[in-house]
């Protein structure tokens, strides 16, 4: 295996000496190019002596055959991660820029791509930097990472490499098999939103981040991808065809006459359970000390593609704040699913708008623990998952 290591400017440059070492361990040839701000952090000669390759670090290359060593080196590898990814690389792969070896190589690249992105928690939690991830992601990257916890810069929070261990064995792993190749997958993401007059409305805090990491790890898998989205700030995935819908009314309706030509059907996304029973047709005035707003129960939506004459293998989520196995286990046998993933939300990890989340699923015959990691990579385990259940009821 050919790994190509593009290294950027940040703290964690450290640690890719270390991957470096590790990916040579495992059998794969590893070639590193470096960016300018890199090389501040740690020596190229470091790079050179742990891959056993001379590191290339710009863009005109006078010794290849003809002068693109960006493009000979894309060609060359067999995958490519980019150890630390700052923000700046991040963004200027995610708008297309290409000013150094770096950023023509991976706008050169057919192979795999992967970044690890690396920074300060406030980098990472800024707006743009979430935009410029979402888009690289919705254009095939594979993120691995960030995690949390301490930080160089003394702050807490998201925004730590990896380990290298960890990168190594998501590079190295076998690519996942095409699960769910010819198959047709639904899936429902994102809040809804429920007017109470012309601009307000009620929702909850779903970012859609895991629908949405469904939807692309399902394609990567092999299957046509159907996704129903409530408002969100994400990139729409490519290649999946994607309906957007506001209410709960409206997803219902979406999902409801689209279930029974799909195979599965994973209702990831936080339907309100509640709608005002009246929409004010005229904005509601600040008048008396308080109001009473009646709400009306929304349909379920889940239960009824549970009940479809011709169902798909039908996937429910539990957000739970507390008794979370009883109440998946509840609504697993209640409405009748094939499959259920449960997480706990409203705590200080995973859920609502994390980068990162754990699962606790469970299906008639048996359950499964998730552990915590990055939502992309928790939706492929998820999606392999979900993919055998499915055999095996269909052969059953
Ligand atoms: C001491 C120091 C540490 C830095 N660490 C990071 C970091 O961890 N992540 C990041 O995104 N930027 C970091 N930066 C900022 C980047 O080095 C800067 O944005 C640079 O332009 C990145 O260039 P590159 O993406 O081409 O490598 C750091 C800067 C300094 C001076």
């Amino acid at each position: 295996m050919h790994i190509l290591l593009a290294v950027s400017g940040g703290i964690a440059a450290y640690k890719s000496a270390e991957l470096v070492r590790l990916l040579r361990k495992k059998g794969a040839a590893v070639r590193v190019v470096m960016t300018r701000s890199a090389m501040q952090f740690v020596s190229p000669l470091t790079f050179q002596a742990l891959s056993g390759n001379p590191v290339h670090t710009e863009l005109l290359d006078a010794d290849a055959e003809n002068a693109m060593g960006h493009i000979s080196l894309a060609r060359w590898a067999d995958r490519i991660i980019i150890a630390p990814a700052t923000a700046d690389t991040i963004a200027k792969l995610s708008h297309g820029l290409a000013d150094d070896l770096l950023t023509t190589i991976y706008l050169a690249a057919t192979c795999p791509v992967y970044v690890a992105p690396a920074m300060n928690q406030a980098m990472w939690h800024k707006p743009v930097t979430q935009e410029n991830i979402n888009r690289l992601i919705a254009h095939g990257v594979t993120t691995i990472g960030p995690g949390q916890g301490d930080q160089a810069c003394g702050e807490t929070g998201y925004g730590r490499m990896s380990e290298p261990a960890e990168i190594c064995e998501r590079l190295l792993g076998r690519p996942s098999e095409q699960c769910l190749r010819n198959r047709k997958v639904l899936i429902s993401a994102g809040p809804t939103r429920e007017p109470l007059d012309p601009v307000r409305y009620i929702t909850n805090r779903s970012s859609g981040k895991m629908g949405y990491a469904l939807a692309r790890a399902a394609l990567k898998a092999g299957a046509r991808v159907t996704l129903v989205s409530g408002p969100v700030a994400l990139a729409p995935p490519v290649n999946v065809d994607v309906i957007n819908v506001e209410t709960a009314a409206q997803m219902h309706e979406a999902v409801i006459s689209r279930a029974e030509a799909h195979d599965i059907y994973i209702g990831a996304a936080a339907v309100a359970d509640y709608t005002p029973a009246e929409v004010q047709p005229e904005k509601i005035k600040k008048q008396d000390e308080q109001v009473t707003i009646l709400l009306q129960k929304t349909r379920d939506i889940l239960a009824e593609v549970a009940q479809l004459p011709n169902r798909p293998f039908t996937v429910g989520f539990a957000a739970e704040t507390h008794e979370l196995e009883t109440y998946a286990l509840g609504k697993l046998t209640g409405k009748n699913l094939d499959l259920i993933a449960a997480n706990w939300v409203g705590r200080d990890q995973g859920g609502f708008d994390s980068e990162q989340n754990a699962l606790r699923v469970f299906w008639p015959t048996g359950r499964q623990t998730l552990a915590m990691t990055d939502k992309s990579h928790l939706a492929e385990q998820l999606i392999s998952l979900i993919a055998k259940r499915c055999d095996e009821k269909n052969t059953a």
